[in-house]
């Protein structure tokens, strides 16, 4: 069964490139649950310095109110991870997450520099966060170690371009060439407790594409969708909200098998179909979700 999750449900999660302290400003006044400061691959090489310290400045002078922030750092197998984590960690983020995850390895060894950076700072032991991205093919096959890597992990996010680019696979609208990570990477996430956060739709001036493709990943399982642009929060945030007649349905559902049950019936006709227990967990789902 799997563990309860440790912190809140976040719909969406907005990425910006860690040296531009315009866009950090604006996220950290935006409709946005998570703002996710990157020092990866939306940062040229030559700026990695700079966004560093740019990060670790915004973080310490910036108010969030409340808005979660994590940093992603570069790839495990390198040695910027434990020079970003320096930088940064003192500047108190709630967590980091680690890109391009292949091995449980990989995982472990940022998990490790966060233990470190814990103690010389006098936090509590897994008080920072740590959020996996899957995006190649290897991170996919690995699912099911990466998800059990530690247990400080919190959640999974599929990254579609990276992926589609290791697959040798044509992005398409439809996104059916990346559809097994997707759904494989739900699956982990839910087996282990995890959360799981869709990949970025970059076409950010179509809101009904936007749309489409989220509630599909809800559809799926996801609880969440990583962003591009601001445009996309207030999008994300509305599709990965429960509807208020699924509110309703999950409440009348849940009444249903009060009564049904008080009765002595298991499975029995909820307005015109089937339902039994399956069906009672999932509407609990829905109500746990819209607190
Ligand atoms: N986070 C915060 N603010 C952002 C933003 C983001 N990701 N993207 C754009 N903005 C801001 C702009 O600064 C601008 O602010 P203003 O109205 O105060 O001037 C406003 O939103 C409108 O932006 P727009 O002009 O439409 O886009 P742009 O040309 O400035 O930027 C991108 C387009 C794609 C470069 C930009 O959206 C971006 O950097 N996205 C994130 C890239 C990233 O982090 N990739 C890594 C993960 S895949
Ligand atoms: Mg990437």
């Amino acid at each position: 069964m799997a563990v309860a999750h440790r912190h809140f449900a976040r719909r969406s999660l907005l990425f910006m490139p860690g040296d531009s302290l315009k866009k950090i400003q604006k996220a950290a006044g935006w409709e946005v649950d998570t703002v996710l400061l990157d020092l990866e691959d939306s940062v040229a090489p030559s700026q990695k310095a700079a966004a560093r310290a740019g990060v670790a400045a915004a973080l310490h002078e910036i108010e969030f109110n409340g808005r979660e922030r994590l940093v992603r750092l570069n790839h495990a197998q390198t040695e910027l991870p434990a020079t970003e984590i320096e930088a940064t960690a003192p500047a108190r983020p709630d967590g980091y997450i680690v890109p391009k995850v292949e091995s449980a390895t990989d995982l472990l060894a940022v998990d490790q520099l966060l233990a470190s950076a814990e103690v010389t700072l006098g936090l509590a032991a897994e008080s920072l966060r740590l959020f996996a991205m899957v995006e190649t093919a290897r991170g996919v096959m690995n699912l099911p170690t990466i998800s059990q890597a530690c247990s400080r992990l919190e959640g999974l996010i599929l990254g579609a371009e990276d992926l589609a680019s290791d697959l040798g696979a044509v992005r398409t609208a439809a996104g059916w060439e990346v559809f097994y990570a997707r759904s494989a990477l739900v699956t982990a996430a839910a087996a282990n407790g995890l959360q799981a956060f869709d990949m970025v739709f970059t076409d950010f001036q179509d809101a009904v594409g936007l749309e489409a493709e989220s509630r599909f990943a809800r559809q799926l399982g996801y609880t969440g969708k990583t962003c591009i642009h601001p445009n996309q929060t207030p999008v994300v945030n509305q599709a990965f909200a429960p509807t208020a007649a699924e509110l309703e349905r999950a409440r009348r559902l849940v009444s249903a098998f009060e009564t049904e049950h008080a009765a002595g019936a298991g499975a029995f006709t909820f307005e015109g179909r089937m339902v039994d227990l399956p069906m009672l967990a999932a509407a609990r789902k829905v109500l746990t979700r819209a607190r």
